[in-house]
């Protein structure tokens, strides 16, 4: 339709129809349990003309089910208008991929890309329309159980991954097939929960706000992100999704964004759980005022609206807005010409699990697993000793990771087991669980309650104990023990915010039993967040952490352990001491007792290291680089100028490889403090052995830039100091000065 028809056929709707296209549904308005439509949920309280008015519905899986309600829909609305499916396609469709936060450990976000692109080709034939993805909430405390969605602390790179996760979904027409709208969220800030309790509260002045928790929101938006997502948390005590400054001016007006903004899950109804407004009428006023367009799964505005407009509290050039954004929405999904929007059960099964997907998903565990520690290079492992693999994630089939969607494969995944056999069926490898994922004696309280779904639990004490001998046997006559550990899959996403960030107890007394026998362990990690492995990492001769890999774990840890690929994934959340330096973040600012002067009166604790255990950039891989001597093309910068960056590496191990070579800057003396080091280039270079390549970067003073007290976007003249390296903790530089 062009923009003249769309605003015509806005011209045409009742005033409840207008009310209707910002409503999102829940999916079960529709279905009962026996997944045929059976009417109105007598829960949600609309009418059954209410619902067949409703813009767009959330959770509805599989094509038969959608074209069915669509085609209802179509039939019963007055209009005509087609409705917007939208579900959380996170890390994979029927494919299911790393998590977010493993995927921008790869520093790659073609990866990224390819990964949003794969998971739109499987979610459009099964009639989604849109993703509420990318994540791009900032994460620096490990206890927030959403860091897994993220793509962890830094601003540059999780900006970078925004990008390329949006134009991946996207592709350059949303009319086309193998496309599906993205939904960037949760603006903002949400990452910043206080010690990382959900739906917990935010604090942020509004220049670090700009400075470090904003851009990668904004990389989202010029990439095209054609939905926003407001943020349950509020900020300052003004709730995200009333925050008139944040959505109109800052998002509106100065980025000029002009895409649909939808709520979180009931976050206009939870105006009033904030204690901001006292009924479902003040509540919509705050969102409408805040130009925030669809009301997902709350009832603020079907019940609210009609009394503001009425009062002229609202106006009706407001709502027309707000409706013509998802009309304009559902034209660039291209929903008018092609209501059914590609929707094919067949083809959907036929792309679900296709080759590109799942070879796309086995190329990406090494990518992004981090190799954290190889002592004696005991990886890769040797395949004619003796091998034993303990551990409950030898037998786990499941490796997805939270917010996957598991019924929708037609590929069931493999365990670790079965693909080594498959792989060595000669070699005298062993095998034991050693123990369950989870023992009765975890600090898990509220996991069945929310999720509705349970975890188990290991209640009896002798298999306990049989499984830790059995497997401790099999450790004592090994040469190397393959430790496959870590947290629960599913205690990642929301609602698991955690206070204690350790292995399941009942894994850590394995793994104690097993290195009291054998000093040969190799930890592979599974996570969703960086868990406090001081211990563990102590313990244990190589930590590969590899995250949730997906539908393709098995197979793409054995092809790591053995040498056919290597890890070459980098940290983007540095792994804590423990639990008490949360939040921790290499970008830490220089304070007036820092640690960069000599003092005792030094930041920091008494009783821990200030550094994290594994810093942010930090990871190995199966061959050594050397670094050569950084030049600088100029010794000051000014404006319109660039500088370009170079240093040789070197290959100096035994097999070509994968370098991730990363440049950091510091603006020493500014009118505000500036962090001690900042991410503003990576490259990844693939390096053959014994070769040496050059690599080049290039800076302009707008990447020296920064917020200062007046909240002006600006450089200042004076000395940036320039580190390139493998990781955050480099620390050879070279200056130049802006001029
Ligand atoms: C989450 C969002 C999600 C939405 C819809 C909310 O509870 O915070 O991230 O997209 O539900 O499932």
């Amino acid at each position: 339709m062009t923009e003249k028809q769309l605003i015509e056929l806005l011209n045409d709707l009742s005033f409840e129809e207008k009310i209707g296209e910002l409503q999102q549904l829940s999916g079960r308005v529709y279905f009962g349990d026996d997944g045929i439509i059976t009417g109105v949920d007598s829960n949600e309280n609309l009418t059954e003309q209410e619902v067949n008015r409703s813009g767009s519905v959330i959770n509805v899986v599989g094509p038969d089910k959608i074209l069915k309600v669509q085609k209802n829909h179509i039939k019963n609305h007055p209009h005509h208008i087609p409705m917007i499916f939208m579900l959380d396609i996170i890390h994979g469709f029927g494919t299911s991929f790393p998590t977010p936060l493993a995927q921008s450990c790869s520093f790659d976000p073609e990866l990224v890309k390819e990964i949003a692109h794969e998971s739109a080709v499987e979610a459009c034939n099964a009639g989604l329309h849109v993703t509420f993805s990318p994540m791009v909430d900032i994460c620096r405390d490990a206890r927030w159980g959403r860091v897994m969605e993220g793509s962890g602390e830094d601003p540059y790179l999780s900006s970078k991954m925004a990008e390329a996760a949006v134009l991946g979904y996207q592709g350059d027409d949303l009319s086309k097939e193998g496309t599906i709208a993205a939904c960037v969220k949760h603006f903002a800030a949400y990452g910043m929960v206080e010690a990382g309790r959900e739906y917990g509260t935010v604090d942020t002045s509004e220049r670090f706000l700009r400075q470090y928790y904003l851009p990668s929101y904004k990389a989202a938006c010029d990439a095209g992100s054609a939905l926003l997502m407001t943020a349950f948390n509020a900020n300052g005590g003004v709730p995200s999704t009333g925050d008139k400054h944040l959505l109109v001016d800052i998002l509106r007006d100065e980025w000029g964004y002009n895409g649909a903004v939808i709520t979180d899950y009931g976050s206009i109804r939870s105006m009033y759980s904030h204690g901001v407004t006292k009924n479902a009428k003040e509540s919509a006023k705050l969102a409408m005022d805040a130009q925030v367009d669809i009301e997902m799964c709350s009832y603020c505005y079907h019940n609210g609206l009609p009394e503001l407009v009425k009062t002229g509290e609202i106006s009706m050039e407001q709502i027309d807005r707000a409706v013509l954004r998802v009309l304009q929405l559902k034209n660039k999904l291209g929903l008018f010409e092609n209501p059914y929007r590609f929707t094919d059960a067949k083809k959907s099964l036929e792309v679900i699990n296709n080759k590109t997907a799942m070879d796309l998903a086995q190329k990406a565990v090494s990518k992004t697993s981090v190799l954290l520690k190889n002592e004696d290079k005991i990886l890769p492992l040797k395949k004619e000793e003796k091998i034993a693999f303990i551990g409950p994630y030898v037998y786990e089939n499941d490796m997805y990771g939270g917010w996957s969607i598991r019924n929708q494969r037609k590929v069931e995944p493999r365990n670790i087991e079965t693909v080594v056999k498959e792989k060595y069926p000669q070699n005298e490898f062993v095998f034991e669980q050693g123990s369950e994922l989870l023992g009765a004696d975890e600090p898990i309280l509220k996991y069945d309650r929310a999720r509705g779904s349970t975890l188990e639990f290991e209640a009896d004490a002798t298999a306990r104990k049989q499984k830790i001998e059995k497997a401790v046997k099999a450790a004592k006559t090994a040469d190397t023990v393959v430790m496959c550990i870590g947290e629960h899959t599913k205690v990642g996403g929301e609602l698991a915010a955690k206070a204690y960030i350790d292995i399941p107890k009942i894994q850590k007394e394995l793994f104690d039993a097993v290195a009291a026998v054998n000093k040969n362990i190799v930890v592979v990690l599974f996570d969703h967040r960086p868990l406090d492995i001081t211990d563990i990492s102590k313990k244990s001769k190589a930590v590969l952490n590899v995250w949730f890999p997906g539908i393709k774990a098995a197979e793409g840890i054995v092809d790591m352990l053995f040498g056919d690929a290597a890890p070459t994934g980098r940290l983007t959340m540095s792994f804590p001491y423990t639990v008490g330096q949360c939040p921790i973040y290499y970008s830490q600012l220089p304070t007036d007792h820092s640690p960069v002067i000599e003092s005792v009166y030094a930041t920091g604790y008494i009783d821990c290291q200030l550094t994290p255990l594994y810093s942010f950039g930090e990871g190995l891989t199966y061959t050594d680089f050397e670094y050569g001597e950084l030049k600088l093309s100029k010794e000051t910068l000014s404006q319109g100028e660039t500088l370009t960056v170079s240093i040789d590496i070197k290959n100096i191990g035994e097999r070509d490889g994968v370098e991730t070579v990363q440049l950091y800057i510091r603006d020493i003396f500014a009118s505000v403090s500036r962090p001690l080091k900042e991410l503003k280039g990576f490259k990844k270079v693939e390096i053959h052995k014994g070769e040496t390549v050059t690599v080049e970067f290039t800076l302009t003073p707008e990447d020296c830039m920064f917020y200062n007290t007046q909240l002006e976007y600006v450089w200042e003249p004076g000395e940036i100091q320039v580190f390139v390296g493998p990781n955050s903790k480099i620390e050879k530089f070279k200056s130049f000065e802006l001029v």
